[in-house]
């Protein structure tokens, strides 16, 4: 048994930084992890695996696509997929390291295997009782099943299978046009797999401002990625190595099935809090969820949650930030995380980007707002690697001018959205942004040219 200051159930991205924050505040820290290696579902089998499928494709891709149009001649590579896994394996096992190493620089202590709380200040793992005067539960999240489609990691996958399929399907019907979806969708149909995507809404990742969703869906769809949209899966069934699945159309209740060699669960994740014991603790729940107030607390005192167990967009850097944030809580310190400027970033590619808020929204709360647009098509660096797709698109408040939100579908969208972010962290005007010097050629120009749009109009459009 031993005695810490906090004890952190789960190494994922909230769990380890909030660790590492806490043990560079001085205070003594735990953190429970039952899988081989550090880092939770981001590192192991989630964001950085499927980047890593993602670059290895979207080279491919390049090589097919572009290669020649530069005079770069005869370069048709065919794929070795165990290669493919072989890379996108050490690309984990480097990062999961990485944080290993941090643990130890730092002083946290990893206590392997899984936690529970038997009772406030306590963390059982395996046999042993540990003491802490804090606990906080960053156990992350899990796929959501659905009724009627039974997950055999094999034919029917979660993301975690589709990151590590034993061969390239040639046909994949993808549940969901969420996140996961269309990401993975895109690397296997830059393989050369025939990808239908089938969604209960009418659009593609519903929530998104309205323009991006257009232009992403096209673009998509040239790549090769069909969608059927409006429709509700019903079923799935493996026979024979293949699967069928049945959806119904949502306006008239037709239905219509497909064979397909694997399908893909992507219709949304749940928290994952199995086993820790809350029931028994009393810990107040939401949905599935675990309740917290503006501090990180649970409903049991000395018992703190964050990341995807609590409520909030499930994204890795929201539970890093409410890691760092609860951690300077229980150092006395003043932890704090603006929910309103939060980014999402879609990395296919084109990438898709946004933070704040979007037309729709406004709309809907009455508020008044003006739009600057600027397509990459005047954005001399895309047009120069083809890449001149989509477009960046500002708004702001009609009268004040202060920024609201951004919706970039581009080019390294993921990355120049936080120039936004920084701008809409110091309540900068569009005018801000377009008065600041944007280096030339950068996609960056693009983010300037549509901070102009929103007051005397770009120069390149
Ligand atoms: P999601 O919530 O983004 O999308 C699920 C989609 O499935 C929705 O559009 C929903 O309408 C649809 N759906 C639900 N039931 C259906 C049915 N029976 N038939 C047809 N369609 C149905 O969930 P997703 O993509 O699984 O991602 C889970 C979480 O992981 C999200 O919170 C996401 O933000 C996060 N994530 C984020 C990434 C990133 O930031 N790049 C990457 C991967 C995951």
């Amino acid at each position: 048994m031993a005695t810490f200051d906090v004890i952190i159930i789960g190494a994922g991205p909230g769990g380890y930084v909030c660790a590492i924050r806490c043990a560079q505040l001085g205070l003594k820290t735990a953190v429970v992890e039952g899988r081989d290696s550090l880092g939770g579902t981001c590192l192991n089998v989630g964001c950085i695996p499927s980047k890593a499928l993602l670059h290895a494709t979207h080279q491919l891709h390049e090589v097919h696509e572009n290669f020649e149009k530069m005079g770069l001649m005869g370069g048709h590579p065919t794929v070795d997929w165990a290669k493919m896994q072989a890379y996108k394996e050490d690309v984990v096992s480097g990062n999961t390291k990485g944080i290993e190493f941090l643990f130890k620089k730092n002083k946290v202590t990893w206590l392997k295997g899984w936690g529970s709380i038997p009772e406030p200040g306590k963390v059982k793992v395996g046999d042993e009782v540990h003491e802490a005067k804090s606990i906080v539960i960053a156990t992350g999240s899990e796929a959501a099943s659905l009724p009627g489609v039974e997950v055999d990691e094999k034919v029917i996958v979660t993301s975690t299978g589709a990151l590590a399929m034993e061969k390239i399907p040639e046909s994949l019907v993808v549940i969901g046009a969420g996140v996961i979806g269309l990401e993975l969708g895109s690397v296997y149909a830059r393989l050369g797999t025939k990808v239908t995507v089938v969604e209960y809404m009418d659009k593609i990742i519903p929530g998104a401002d309205g323009e991006v969703i257009k232009t992403f869906q096209r673009i998509l769809a040239k790549q090769g990625m069909e969608f059927v949209l409006g429709a509700a899966v019903k079923g799935a069934v493996v026979q024979d190595g293949k699967a069928s699945v049945t959806w119904a159309a949502k306006k008239d209740g037709k239905e219509a099935s497909v064979t397909t060699d694997a399908v893909l669960v992507a219709t949304g994740r749940k928290p994952y809090t199995a086993g820790l014991g809350l029931e028994a603790l009393g810990v107040e729940m939401l949905k599935g969820m675990v309740k917290i107030d503006g501090h990180f607390r649970t409903s049991v005192p000395g018992i703190y949650a964050i990341g995807d167990a609590v409520p909030g967009p499930m994204l890795a850097h929201k539970a890093e930030d409410e890691g760092m944030a609860v951690a300077e809580v229980l150092a006395g310190k003043h932890g704090h995380v603006n929910y309103g400027v939060i980014p999402g970033v879609i990395y296919t590619t084109p990438e898709v980007a946004s933070v704040g808020q979007t037309e729709e929204m406004l709309k809907e709360q009455g508020r008044a707002y003006k739009v600057g647009k600027f397509p990459f098509m005047g954005n001399a660096r895309a047009k120069a690697v083809f890449q001149a797709e989509g477009f960046v698109k500002i708004i702001a408040d009609k009268e004040t001018d202060r920024i609201l939100g951004c919706h970039i579908i581009g080019p390294a969208a993921g990355d120049l959205i936080h120039e936004v972010c920084v701008a809409m962290e110091f309540g900068a005007s569009a005018q801000d942004l377009a008065l600041t010097c944007h280096a030339h050629p950068t996609w960056s120009e693009a983010v300037r040219e549509a901070a102009l749009a929103c007051g005397d109009g770009a120069i390149h459009a």
